[in-house]
Parts: C-alpha cells; sequence; structure tokens
C-alpha cells in the first residue's frame, strides 16, 4: 500500500500506536502533513494551510523550490551518502564563509543540537574552563547544557539554573549560569563575579521572538573581549535569515563562533559550528595535536544531499531581491496582526522581526523571558486555534514568514488575523 493511501484517521490510529504521544515530538500528534508547495501544506484530511511553521524554519524559500529539487535530483543520481569529502558539502562550507563575518572554518553537524553541544564543548576546551553562561528562556536545542532554563517554570536566584527535563545529571547544573536577556548590567555582574570559571558565553542573539535591546549585543561583545571569553551566537535560527550573513551581520556584532542549521540544510538534516580558525583548529588534530584535538565525527555530518539542498537554498536567497520580498511579507503580517488586535480592543504585543515574530498577550513590552512568559497562554492557544481553523498554520509560539508567501497567503492571513482577534475579544 503507497503511504499516501492512508486515510487520515488511519495514520492518527498508528501514530498513536506506534509514537509516544503520537508524535515525533514536534508540532501536534493532531496533524499529519503530506505535502507542501510553496508557502502551503496540506494535511491528511485534504485540508490546506498558508505555512507559517515552515518545518520549525528551514523551508524559508518555500516547500519544494525548483532549484532546490534539481540540485536534489541530480546528487541523488551519484549517491546519497559516503562518509568522505564531497563536492557540495565543501562549497557550502565556501558559501558559509563567504557569507558569515565570524566564519573562518565550518564543521557540519546533523542538527543544530549537537552543533551546540560542540559550540560549548569547543568554548571550554579554548579556555580550559568548564562553565558556559547561556541566557534565561535561550533555546540552544536538546542536549544536556541547552536543557538549563530554556523554559523554567518559577525564578531562580539569578544565575542558577534550572533544567527543563528529568533525566540530566545534578552535575551539569554546576556547569552553566543564567542570565536575563536584555539586562547588560545583569551579565555584567555574572560575568566580573565568575570569568575565572567561565569558559564561554553562548546566546540567540535574537532570542526566540525577542529583539536585542540597542546597545546588548554590542555590550556583550565588549565584555567578553575584555574577559578573553569567547562569544558564540547560536544562528541556527537567524543564519540566513535575518539577513544573509545572519543576526551577526543584521545587528552588526561579530562573534567568535556561531552555530546554522535550518535553512543552510535547505530542508535536509545538516547544521554546523562555524567560527574564528584559531577555534576551529581544535577540530584539526594535525595543528591542535594529541592533548588538544577536539575530536567530532558525524555519520551524515556533510550529507551530499543535504548539502546540495542548502546550496540551492543560498543560491535562491542571494538572488531576486529574495530578503526585500521576506521582510516585506513579515511586515505586512506583523502590521496586519497589530492592527486586528487593536481594532478589536485586545491588548497584546507584537514582537520579533519581520521573518520571525509572534504575538503575546501582554501589556508588557517583551524584553526578556520572563516578560514573554507573563503573556496570557490561553489567549495564544485560542489564536493558534481559531488561524487553523482559517487555514493558517503556525508553531505554538512563532510565525516563520517564507519568501514564497504570496499576496493572496497574507490577505487569507489577515483574515484569519481579524476573526482571532474577535474571538479574543469575546472572552
Ligand atoms: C536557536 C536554536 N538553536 C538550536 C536548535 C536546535 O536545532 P535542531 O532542532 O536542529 O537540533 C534550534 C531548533 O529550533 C534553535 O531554534
Amino acid at each position: 500500500m503507497d503511504q499516501q493511501s492512508h486515510s487520515e484517521a488511519a495514520l492518527r490510529d498508528k501514530a498513536r500506536a506506534f509514537l509516544p504521544g503520537g508524535s515525533f515530538g514536534n508540532a501536534g500528534a493532531d496533524l499529519v502533513i503530506v505535502e507542501g508547495t510553496g508557502g502551503r501544506v496540506r494535511d491528511a484530511a485534504g485540508k490546506e494551510y498558508v505555512d507559517f511553521l515552515l518545518g520549525s524554519g528551514p523551508m524559508l524559500i518555500g516547500h519544494r523550490h525548483p532549484e532546490v529539487m534539481t540540485a536534489v535530483r541530480e546528487q541523488l543520481e551519484r549517491g546519497t551518502t559516503f562518509f568522505a569529502n564531497s563536492a557540495p558539502g565543501i562549497l557550502l562550507a565556501e558559501a558559509i564563509c563567504e557569507a558569515m563575518p565570524c566564519a573562518e572554518k565550518v564543521r557540519f553537524t546533523s542538527s543544530g543540537s549537537e552543533a551546540t553541544l560542540y559550540a560549548m564543548r569547543a568554548m571550554r576546551a579554548f579556555r580550559g574552563r568548564s562553565k558556559i553562561l547561556k541566557f534565561e528562556g535561550g533555546y540552544h536545542g536538546m542536549n544536556d547544557y541547552a536543557l538549563m532554563s530554556l523554559a523554567p517554570r518559577r525564578r531562580s536566584n539569578g544565575i542558577e539554573p534550572i533544567p527543563d527535563s528529568p533525566g540530566i545529571p545534578e552535575a551539569i547544573r554546576e556547569e552553566v549560569l543564567v542570565a536575563p536577556y536584555n539586562d547588560l548590567d545583569a551579565v555584567t555582574a555574572i560575568v566580573e563575579e565568575h570569568h575565572d570559571s567561565l569558559a564561554g558565553v553562548i546566546v540567540e542573539a535574537f532570542q526566540r521572538v525577542i529583539q536585542p535591546r540597542p546597545g546588548f549585543l554590542e555590550g556583550l561583545r565588549a565584555l567578553t573581549e575584555r574577559h578573553d571569553l569567547p562569544l558564540a551566537f547560536d544562528e541556527v535560527v537567524t543564519g540566513f535569515r535575518l539577513s544573509y550573513g545572519g543576526a551577526q551581520e543584521f545587528y552588526g556584532v561579530v562573534p567568535d563562533l556561531c552555530t546554522v542549521g535550518k535553512v543552510v540544510g535547505g530542508g535536509f538534516p545538516l547544521a554546523g559550528l562555524v567560527g574564528r580558525e584559531e577555534i576551529m583548529a581544535q577540530f584539526d588534530q594535525g595543528a591542535a595535536g594529541e592533548e588538544g584535538f577536539l575530536p567530532q565525527i558525524g555519520t551524515l555530518s556533510g550529507n551530499p544531499i543535504a548539502a546540495s539542498a542548502g546550496l540551492a537554498t543560498l543560491g535562491v536567497l542571494r538572488a531576486d531581491e529574495a530578503y526585500a520580498r521576506l521582510f516585506d511579507n513579515g511586515r505586512k503580517l506583523m502590521d496586519g496582526l497589530a492592527n486586528a488586535m487593536r481594532s478589536a480592543g485586545v491588548e497584546a504585543q507584537v514582537c520579533g522581526e519581520p521573518c520571525v515574530f509572534d504575538i503575546v498577550f501582554t501589556d508588557q513590552p517583551i524584553v526578556d523571558y520572563w516578560s514573554w512568559e507573563s503573556g496570557d497562554k490561553s489567549s495564544n492557544a485560542r489564536f493558534n486555534a481559531v488561524l487553523r481553523e482559517h487555514g493558517v498554520l503556525k508553531g505554538t509560539s512563532k510565525f516563520y514568514v517564507s519568501v514564497a508567501h504570496t499576496q493572496e497567503d497574507i490577505d487569507q492571513t489577515l483574515g484569519a488575523f481579524e476573526a482571532a482577534a474577535a474571538e479574543i475579544a469575546r472572552h
């Protein structure tokens, strides 16, 4: 039986039978997507959605982009994986180094979670110290260190992290310090007190949907430089999205290391750690020697299909005013959303950058994890549900905008915003 001939109900039954919670752990168990084209997807029941989930971000130029399809088909004919250098990965590394200000060398992984794990390990090895400073609410994937104070349900004493999952060794807590995003005074105090044991700082320059305050990233850069600490930007979301050169180009602050993922794999599993030669040389046994060598191996690292898709995606992004279109789409959506809520008398903040944003139901400006967390979650759930009914799909806490979204997609979404605003105003 062909996979497409299973009914939606049969697929959901099988999902419940064979997957914990009936899902892959990503979007909910109530959704089975069968195909995507451009800025839209269709579910197994045949319903079409304007897609702002975008595969959680990778499909920036839309589903099944012809140039990506051609590149992938051509590579499929040559072979799918070799566990050795291959042309697409080498050329993708070159493209990343040409694009991102901090990039002198690239090491590929299959997921962003691995990339951030290596970013933290590389900083620890480089400085010969063990503690990493991260930010409350900052997401760096699912590794043990990343799952410190990603979504704390209570406030800690300020710097002490709260693990977001059972099963994380207690010892990891000792190795992570947590700071409030956008609070340079707080970060400065922590770094000044702990710099002797700190190995480096990892940050989402644009944290989830929160913009950096003017001066925050510049201050963080100056602070880390002053204490000779490597600074890593997690650019899994922002790389090739905020601008071709990522958040570091967009905000004009250059870190020592960054991670990339999502867009750079063109919809296939590929991510990477990128950075200054001096730090990345630790992955080179010849340069680092026996003692300093940082091994990093992955069966599918630099996979040629993924790298071909990534290269084709970057090619599309370099052409045709892709970013102007992306930001134009995003601005129309953000403005339309804010207007819809204002007209319905709903108190809300539309926050983010035009390519990634969301709505938070609060009268407070969103500057850090706790101001974001103060938003009314039931209104958010209602908002997302009304959008879904109106054929607009998004993640629980993000809109990912696509270069491929059309005016028709935007108009449909603006209509859904009005319906959602009316529904929320009624409650
Ligand atoms: C900023 C950031 N870092 C890391 C990751 C983890 O990437 P992956 O899901 O590929 O492991 C994500 C995933 O959403 C992310 O948003």
